[in-house]
């Protein structure tokens, strides 16, 4: 008991780090350090071990293996957005409605990363979370996790299962959580995740992050940021909306966009990703691993007018041609 109450204590000092205001500044980088060696320590990681370094993979893309989803905490503006997101989310429903504030997060991995900071804010009366992870072993790991700090009271459910296909028992949700991102929306299924899970919801849901855009871009070698050319596709709540209304559930549609890229170099060609967490709390170029560029790749012979469109099929990404 002694020991669960001074984890808590001490979760709660990382937290009010971490929910500072401030972009940058002194205590961030410190909060994350202590956050990632309590979770690794809570959590036994073992980086040596092959079993939680495979990544499980499906058809709408990969569930990353356990060891690799344990080390996003390490990404410092990654995790600060987005448990600011959160908790700021859960704050804008309370002053809407009594709670408890119901939160869906998609892809704990093995520690419900963004979640943690965000429970010890709250008491168990405001906020209730349902847990989905896919990988045993991260889901096992997070039950330990979360008895550790005593955390129990504040989650509903907790299940493994695929998010891309899961069906809801329960369409009471207020907020939507999920990271199964990667750049330029590539290999991770983010995107099937979050249509599935929107398409059994209402119009009132929060989704965190509400917006991830993927841009066609120019770099050439000596420029230090990328020019946009086009933007591929802006994926935010609308843009679930279209794609649901005009798609088979599991057979989703997105249309294909046309570019002309006059002079430009192909070599120079880039998709770039920028993400609206919540309200102020931004991704842009170089933030964190989300935001790099990924080069692009042409199918087919080389011409001006080129053909972008997203799509599945066990390797999520964009294909142009
Ligand atoms: C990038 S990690 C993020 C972990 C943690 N949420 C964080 O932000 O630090 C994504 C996690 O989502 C899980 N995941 C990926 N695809 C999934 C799916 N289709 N259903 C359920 N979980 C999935 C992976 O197994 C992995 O644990």
């Amino acid at each position: 008991m002694y020991q669960t109450q001074h984890l808590k204590e001490q979760l709660k000092r990382i937290s009010n780090d971490i929910l500072q205001p401030e972009d940058f500044h002194d205590k961030l980088a410190p909060a994350i350090t202590a956050y990632t060696k309590l979770l690794f320590d809570i959590g036994e990681i073992e980086s040596n071990d092959t079993e939680e370094r495979n990544h499980i993979n499906l058809k709408f893309g990969n569930a990353i293996g356990t060891f690799w989803a344990a080390n996003c905490v390490k990404e410092v503006l990654r995790t600060q957005r987005f448990v600011r997101g959160l908790y700021l989310a859960i704050q804008d429903k309370l002053a809407q409605k009594s709670g408890p504030i119901h939160i869906l997060y998609a892809g704990t991995g093995p520690f419900a990363t963004l979640a943690l900071p965000v429970m010890v804010q709250f008491s168990p009366e405001e906020v209730q979370f349902t847990l989905l992870e896919i990988n045993e072993t991260s889901h096992s790991k997070l039950l330990n996790v979360i008895d550790a700090f005593g955390l129990r009271a504040y989650v509903r459910q907790i299940e493994i299962t695929d998010a891309t296909t899961y069906i809801l028992p329960n369409t009471e949700v207020d907020i939507v959580l999920s990271e199964t991102l990667n750049r330029a929306l590539i290999k991770e299924p983010q995107v099937f995740i979050m249509l599935n899970l929107a398409s059994q919801l209402g119009n009132d849901v929060t989704y965190i992050p509400e917006e991830i855009t993927v841009n066609l871009s120019e770099k050439k070698r000596n420029d230090n940021t990328p020019r946009k050319i086009e933007t591929l596709i802006n994926f935010n709540f609308d843009k679930m909306k279209e794609i649901i209304s005009q798609s088979e559930r599991y057979k989703w549609i997105f249309e294909e966009i046309k570019v002309n890229i006059g002079d430009v170099e192909v070599d120079d060609l880039y998709y770039t990703t920028e993400i609206k967490v919540y309200r102020h709390n931004f991704l842009a170029y170089e933030a964190s691993s989300l935001n790099l560029l990924e080069r692009v790749k042409l199918e087919g012979k080389y011409t001006k007018d080129l053909i972008f469109k997203y799509f599945a099929n066990g390797k999520p990404g964009f294909s142009a041609h």
